[in-house]
């Protein structure tokens, strides 16, 4: 506790320096002071003042410096504390009492704390009583190593409403200490207090330092229940009210060991759930995070900047691929948007309609999430994708109010520099979009014409809602993929099902997945060279032409590999497969209809 500079100051006034110095070493009076022989260092002749009006010594031999209480912590040997309580005792006063409200709220915020790691521990204990086994074993036939259980502390909650409470009362907890901490409610038919989690699988949910500040507790299955009363169907997951230490909008699950990842240089993910921030870190997806249930609030993403060391901080956002997930990815880009800064952002990551990423994980394996969080989109994308999709972008009027839409977003952004930046990108989508050619850009458009080849590097012509003819966009494919060879491996099932007009063409493209297979890192240059020698010739330059490479610049060779962004090439390939896949299921479903009727 603090001492307050006043009662120092009440206590120098009381006593006289002189005073308490004389009763130490031998003080002479010389005028309107006192002298001594330095007790801090060896002399014969004094040169040791005292000023008692100003309350001061000073050596002028040492340069020993100081007031009473300085001298008698130097002189005793005291600690601070101590003198001062000498002190005030030499002077006739109390110790000031410290600030008690200021020591309750240091004091129970501790004992809060304990009291949360504690009934952690208990949850953990039940979870672990062989009665509670078929819990333990729904959460491994959930695919949770019981290191993992034990690294985020899983427990269970039994369903009796008294076990807890009685916990509790043996630790002296007080009844008002345990509802504060939204442990345990009285009931109001009886005034008994029962247990706030029953039956449920309980996550403890700590704060950026590891300490357990709340719980989230899942629902059993049906089948393993302990059979309802009433009709009333619980939530799925409850988690703690707000209380003094735990603040919903303010908190990530799994903040604490994520930022330990981040600080490896791992990504940041932030996901939905419990089980799926807890089958990511299992995975190796160490740097996985979820909000409690909500959106993400705006402190929750200054706390994903401020957990990434990196200069570029994005997180990536995980959204479901419905129309809920939709929606909350809508909400995350409103909410960063007006926070953007230089270097801060987010990229947002959809997974297929139905998956989670704990369910992705299970079924797909990791190698399949790790593929759609390559694929992330930066929030430039997003913005624009969301603009345009399921637009027609016919008429001009549609045009314009999507441009002016997107420059109303725009100006949403604080940051000058980051602004001009996204008008710049924007600007460069709608010329691609609607006019159908590039802007020129510096040092792109130099590059490209250095390079002899009209068509510039970045980008894909391809408006995504351009009709589709015959089998343009199958061959863009196939070219993309003889000129970056290294894509196959990414791609090896998608390429096996490229469909063509022609049976040479098949043949073609059956030839160079064959070769692939066989031989992976084979070059571009070498690839060519077998088609030729294979009799593919004239195959290959009706694939391999410049008039293909105008509607998607990143299909065309590179002359100098470490240009190759393998990245991109590989995101836009897979933009134009997934676009491919939406028209032939419409296609497939006009079909439907026609032989409905
Ligand atoms: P989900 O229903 O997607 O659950 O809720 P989940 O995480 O996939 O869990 P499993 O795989 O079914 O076991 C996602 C998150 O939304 C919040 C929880 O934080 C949950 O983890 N939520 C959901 C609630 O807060 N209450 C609910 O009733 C349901
Ligand atoms: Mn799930």
């Amino acid at each position: 506790m603090a001492i307050s500079p006043q009662f120092l100051d009440e206590i120098r006034n009381r006593l006289s320096l002189s005073d308490m110095i004389g009763r130490r070493i031998k003080v002479t009076r010389a005028g309107r002071e006192f002298k001594a022989c330095c007790p801090f260092h060896h002399e014969k002749t004094p040169s040791f003042t005292i000023n008692d009006d100003k309350q001061f010594y000073h050596c002028f031999g040492c340069g020993a410096h100081g007031d009473v209480l300085k001298f008698v912590m130097e002189h005793d040997n005291l600690p601070f504390r101590e003198a001062v309580e000498m002190l005030a005792s030499e002077a006739g006063l109390q110790m000031p009492k410290e600030d008690p409200r200021a020591i309750e709220k240091a004091e129970k915020a501790k004992t809060l704390y304990d009291v949360m790691d504690g009934v952690a521990q208990w949850l953990q204990g039940q979870l672990a009583q062989p009665a509670n086994h078929y819990v333990m074993e729904y959460l491994t036939g959930r695919g949770l190593s019981p290191e993992t259980l034990a690294h985020f502390r899983v427990g269970y909650a039994p369903n009796n409403g008294g076990a807890l409470v009685a916990y509790l009362k043996e630790q002296k907890v007080t009844l008002a200490d345990m509802q504060a901490l939204g442990l345990v409610k009285v009931s109001q038919k009886t005034g008994e207090p029962y247990a706030f989690f029953r039956d449920r699988v309980m996550f403890p949910v700590t704060d950026k330092r590891g300490r357990v500040i709340a719980f989230g507790g899942r629902i059993l299955p049906d089948h393993l229940r302990e059979p309802d009363r009433g009709d009333f169907k619980p939530p799925k997951y409850l988690n703690s009210p707000d209380t003094p230490l735990f603040d919903k909008g303010r908190v990530l699950y799994g903040e604490d060991k994520a930022r330990k990842a981040a600080r490896d240089g791992r990504p940041i993910l932030v996901t939905e759930g419990y089980m799926d921030v807890i089958a990511c870190h299992q995975a190796g997806f160490d740097g996985a995070v979820a909000p409690m249930g909500t959106a993400l609030t705006e402190g929750q993403i200054e706390s994903l900047w401020k957990m990434i060391p990196a200069s570029l901080k994005e997180p990536i956002l995980c959204f479901d691929g419905d129309r809920a997930g939709k929606q909350a990815a809508g909400r995350a880009a409103e909410r960063i948007v007006p926070m953007l800064i230089p270097g801060h952002s987010a990229r947002f990551s959809f997974l297929p309609d139905g998956e989670d990423p704990d369910s992705m994980i299970a079924g797909g394996g990791k190698q399949s999430f790790q593929n759609l969080l390559d694929r992330a989109l930066p929030l430039v994308d997003y913005i624009w994708g969301q603009h345009i999709e399921g637009k027609a972008l016919k008429t001009p009027e549609e045009r314009a109010a999507i441009v002016s839409a997107l420059k109303e977003k725009i100006a949403q952004i604080p940051d000058p520099e980051v602004q001009r930046h996204y008008k710049a990108l924007i600007d460069e989508k709608v010329s691609k979009a609607f006019f159908g050619h590039y802007e020129r850009r510096g040092n792109q458009s130099r590059n490209a014409r250095a390079r002899g080849n009209g068509a510039p590097r970045s980008g894909v012509a391809v408006r995504p809602k351009m009709p589709f003819f015959n089998d343009l966009y199958d061959k863009i494919l196939l070219a993309a993929l003889i000129n970056h060879p290294s894509l196959f491996d990414d791609i090896e099932e998608h390429a096996a099902k490229l469909r063509f007009a022609t049976s040479e063409i098949t043949a073609l493209k059956e030839f160079v997945v064959q070769t692939l297979c066989g031989d992976p890192d084979i070059s571009r240059d070498e690839l060519c060279e077998k088609l030729s020698v294979a009799g593919y010739e004239k195959e290959k330059g009706d694939i391999l032409n410049e008039k293909l490479y105008v509607h998607a610049a990143f299909a065309a060779p590179v002359s100098d590999s470490h240009d190759a962004d393998l990245g991109t090439i590989k995101t836009k390939w897979l933009e134009i497969w997934d676009a491919m896949q939406a028209k032939n299921a419409q296609k497939q479903q006009a079909q439907h209809w026609k032989t409905q009727v």
